[in-house]
């Protein structure tokens, strides 16, 4: 897939409206996470190295159209000054809802970055309307989309406003097209590691998966709905029954691989267990969750990936929130870096992915990170993304 970049159009001494995601984890009116304020900030500095002035764009959770106090940008505004800070540049936030006195302000005021209060606190954003799209459209003359993560979603600042200005891609999203294309045709032996607590986000993925991955190695709460659907009793545990008929499908392969053994626990989570899966049908009881897998799992899945040239790793094994059960996604994190940027292509996304990555310190070591969330598995089930189509050169 190729689409139109400012890796190829160095754009120069203009306006222009920069579409990011920058929703991030905002608590107290404070940033607690900048990884993905960070993603976006090569295709900002380039930007405004080129005596380009930028309208930064964003959404923040999902305010369904109101104004939401709490999912104001302002505290991401003052994260980005505080990564820029140094180099010079006026900045100014507008919390003003977008109209045509909106665009007026805009257009009047002259310095580096103008940055626009929550998108989603007017409605017509997540409606795609053009009234939205043709606003924001007469605050620059040109669309740079740095999103991926928002790519899809029909939003009137990520998808219709390409309709009204030259439009092109940002170097992260660049990044993401070149990286995710990949896994749709990747590197034989190829393996996947899918994990996470959401069976139905996942099935559609790990089903087209099926005819190009030699192997897919299971955790997460998915692997929950898996041991039921073989006829496990999974106690207390997080499964999904409306998805048993689709995972005992999808279990006809061989390629699918389940834990070998799994750490449960009660709520109280003061004593905790190994069980062996293939021993007993009974893997935990009513009061009991699987919560991490075991040692053995972890030993299977690495040799799986050692013997892989392309690695694509989705979601946490674990409840990595509780120390004691990420123990199998760290080290599997840290085992997929070992093999990653020489001996495999090794890739990784998802957000409960990233905070895996982050407890294992080892993103520095895989070949390419992904910032998308549902973005990176609609891409990866071979998806033309709304936020990405109308950039693709034909
Ligand atoms: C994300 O964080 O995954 C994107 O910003 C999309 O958010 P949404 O699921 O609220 O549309």
């Amino acid at each position: 897939m190729n689409i139109k970049s400012i890796e190829n159009f160095e754009i120069r001494d203009g306006r222009v409206i920069l579409r990011v995601d920058f929703n991030v984890p905002v608590k107290k009116g404070r940033v607690e996470d900048n990884y993905k304020i960070k993603r976006a900030l090569p295709t900002i500095k380039r930007l405004l190295k080129n005596r380009n002035q930028i309208v930064i764009v964003s959404h923040l959770g999902r305010p369904d159209g109101k104004k939401v106090k709490a999912l104001s940008l302002e505290p991401v505004f003052k994260e980005l000054k505080k990564l820029l800070a140094g180099n010079g540049y006026k900045m100014k936030f507008f919390p003003q809802k977008i109209d045509a006195k909106l665009v007026k302000l805009v257009n009047d005021t002259d310095v580096d970055i103008l940055f626009l209060e929550n998108m989603r606190y007017d409605k017509r954003e997540d409606e795609n309307r053009k009234n939205l799209a043709v606003l924001l459209s007469k605050m620059g003359d040109v669309f740079v989309n740095e999103s991926f993560a928002a790519c899809h979603r029909k939003m009137s600042s990520l998808v219709e406003i390409t309709n009204y200005l030259p439009s092109f891609a940002g170097l992260n999203l660049v990044q993401e097209v070149n990286y995710l294309s990949k896994s749709l045709n990747p590197k034989k032996p190829a393996v996947a590691l899918i994990g996470g607590s959401k069976i139905h986000t996942k099935i559609a993925l790990i089903k087209g998966f099926l005819k190009t991955y030699n192997k897919i190695l299971i955790g997460g709460g998915l692997a929950n709905t898996f041991f039921a659907a073989k006829g496990y009793d999974v106690g207390g545990s997080l499964f999904e029954p409306d998805e048993l008929r689709r995972a005992k499908l999808l279990l006809k392969s061989k390629k699918i691989i389940l834990p070998k053994d799994v750490l449960v626990s009660d709520k109280s989570r003061k004593s905790v267990r190994l069980v062996k899966v293939a021993r007993d049908k009974v893997l935990c009881e009513k009061n009991e969750m699987i919560l991490d897998i075991g040692p053995e799992t972890v030993k299977k899945y690495a040799d799986e990936i050692k013997k892989a040239k392309f690695i694509i790793w989705n979601g946490p094994l674990g409840l990595i929130e509780e120390k004691k059960f990420s123990h199998g996604t760290v080290a599997l994190a840290k085992f997929i870096g070992s093999r990653a940027t020489g001996r495999a292509i090794g890739i990784a996304g998802g957000g409960e992915t990233l905070l895996a990555l982050k407890m294992a310190g080892v993103e520095k070591y895989y070949d390419f990170v992904s910032t998308g969330g549902g973005s990176m598995l609609q891409f990866m089930e071979g998806k033309v993304l709304p936020g990405i189509k109308p950039l693709i050169i034909k």
